[in-house]
């Protein structure tokens, strides 16, 4: 039996990581094994791969491609294996943050997006994405009050977010049974049951 893909989406300051573990939680005590993990990162190299994407400058396409190598790693060594084994996996970010980051925010060449999109995954995609959702002012108070040093994609400009953020909404649109997307301007207590409920119709 295959496990379940679960990946966390959204722009800086949507507040997501915040509900990765409580939901890993919330599986574990409904009796499923769950591997928690994120992107870029989740391996001991793609951990490595992530400190000089969120803090050296880079080419674009060099960005995208360290992404990917990030991701090809994580899917071999953690996510593959975990799903086979019947695991389910939930991790924070996966490729449509390339799509929403390095096609929308940075402009990417949306060919080059989809080719190693293949290349890395194959036909592999989440059985369900969770696309916190918010207005940019909101998440920039966000960040800001929890003042701590920022990294290279969270010094962006807002005008870059906010092209991240269409980028999102425009593949959940494209994607509408596998992305739902999530108003993150909302209580924890409210998110959880939103999220409580988005699992029993769509994975339980
Ligand atoms: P995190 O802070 O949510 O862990 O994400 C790290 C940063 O990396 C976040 O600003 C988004 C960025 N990112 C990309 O630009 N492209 C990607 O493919 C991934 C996975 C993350």
């Amino acid at each position: 039996m295959k496990g379940k893909f679960i990946t966390f989406e959204g722009i800086d300051g949507a507040g997501k990581s915040s509900h990765v573990e409580w939901l890993a939680e919330w599986l574990r005590a409904r009796g499923i094994v769950v591997q928690v993990t994120r992107e870029p990162g989740g391996t001991e190299l793609g951990e490595k791969l992530r400190a000089l994407l969120l803090n050296e400058p880079m080419h674009l396409e060099t960005e995208t491609l360290l992404m990917f190598a990030a991701r090809r790693e994580h899917l071999a060594r953690l996510i593959e294996p975990a799903l086979a084994r019947g695991e389910w996996v939930v991790c924070d970010r996966f490729s449509d943050a390339t799509y929403a980051y390095q096609g929308g925010g940075r402009g990417l060449d949306r060919n080059k997006f989809l080719t190693l999109e293949h290349w890395v995954q194959e036909r592999l995609q989440p059985d369900l994405t969770l696309l916190f959702d918010l207005p940019l002012d909101i998440a920039r108070e966000r960040i800001v009050l929890a003042n701590r040093v920022l990294d290279k994609f969270e010094q962006e400009r807002v005008d870059f977010h906010e092209r991240v953020r269409q980028a999102y909404l425009e593949r959940a649109h494209g994607n509408p049974s596998r992305i739902q997307v999530i108003n993150a301007d909302n209580s924890i207590d409210n998110i959880r049951k939103k999220l409580e409920k988005i699992l029993l119709v769509n994975c339980l």
